[in-house]
């Protein structure tokens, strides 16, 4: 059994969380709005008032949170988990999707308290988590990755070793950039489509069946062609934002372009300036439906 100090009960920490309880670890869970975190504490979750009291004499210390900002305020703010009394040589990770950059200071802070770092961002949607099927892209050193693979199979189906800290946010944000493309040329081919009088049914079957079909233009277009989208929403319009900005900032660091990275921002973009930003990212559809009619009218 790890005693495992869990930052942020959202989407996808609350299945994560469920699924190392079911492991067998102990977990006390940290979540900024206590109250979404109480249906944890009957699973056998103890909940904590603070990052610090969270991480007081954790074995890993693992968030799942927003973006920077929440990552900078629950590790590094007055009350958070590296002012706690933490174990030396004890793990921590963080799983969300941030920019390297944070990643890269959250390392050196981890490394002053005697903490061993990990860059174990996730890809699969909450539903996935649920199944305990998560893919982790994992950045550390090859020890620390094999010391954690016991812990980390209880949420996950495959643990990718990427290379030392930080490779596994890179991968992860180039990945999710490459993502975020799919999704809004699934978008952009559904509602031409529609446009063009094509029944959304048989695209999206011809889509998803042929050599179009991966994974997200499968899932997506189903959803666009149904009008159902998932709810409550589990990847929203700004959160592809949030991915694209930080992937476009590290593809354009290392050298490289991202003008289809740029694009989607922009089509993501008119979601938000449309008002439908917390929306389900599939509902990009609708989104574009609006500026056409707009266009055209
Ligand atoms: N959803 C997906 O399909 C998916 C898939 C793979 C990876 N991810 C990544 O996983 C991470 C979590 O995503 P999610 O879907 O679980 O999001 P979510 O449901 O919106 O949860 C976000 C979590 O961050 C906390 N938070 C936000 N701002 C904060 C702040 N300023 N200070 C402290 N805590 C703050 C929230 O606390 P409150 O409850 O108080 O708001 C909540 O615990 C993100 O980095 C996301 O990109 C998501």
């Amino acid at each position: 059994m790890v005693k495992i100090a869990f930052l942020g009960a959202g989407m996808m920490g609350q299945p994560m969380i469920r699924n190392f309880l079911k492991g067998g670890h102990a977990v006390t869970v940290y979540n900024r709005t206590l109250e979404k975190a109480r249906p944890l504490e009957a699973l056998g979750a103890e909940l904590a008032l603070t990052p610090r009291e969270a991480a007081r004499g954790a074995d890993v210390i693992m968030s799942s949170l927003t973006n920077d900002d929440a990552s900078q305020q629950t590790w590094n703010g007055p009350d958070g988990a590296l002012q706690a009394d933490v174990r030396p040589g004890a793990y921590a990770i963080e799983a969300s999707t941030v920019s390297l950059a944070w990643v890269s200071k959250l390392n050196e802070l981890a490394a002053t308290k005697g903490l061993h770092f990990l860059d174990c961002p996730v890809a699969g949607r909450p539903d996935v988590a649920e199944a305990g099927q998560l893919k982790v892209f994992a950045g550390g050193s090859a020890d620390d990755v094999d010391a954690l693979r016991s812990v980390l199979d209880a949420i996950s189906k495959s643990v990718m070793h990427v290379g030392d800290v930080g490779s596994g946010i890179t991968f992860k944000l180039i990945y999710n950039v490459m993502g975020a493309i799919q999704v809004a040329a699934c978008a952009e081919g559904m509602h031409a489509c529609e446009a063009a009088g094509i029944d959304l049914a048989v695209a999206a079957e011809g889509f998803a069946t042929g050599a179009t079909g991966s994974p997200h233009v499968a899932r997506h277009s189903g959803y666009m062609a149904r009008n159902e989208h998932e709810d409550p929403v589990q990847f929203s319009g700004k959160m592809r934002i949030k991915d694209v900005e930080y992937g476009i900032g590290l593809i354009e660091d290392v050298g490289g372009q991202s003008v289809l990275g740029h694009a989607t921002r922009a089509v993501f973009g008119q979601m938000v300036e449309n008002g439908m930003g917390d929306m389900n990212d599939s509902e990009l559809i609708d989104t574009l439906r609006r500026v056409h009619s707009k266009g055209t009218a």
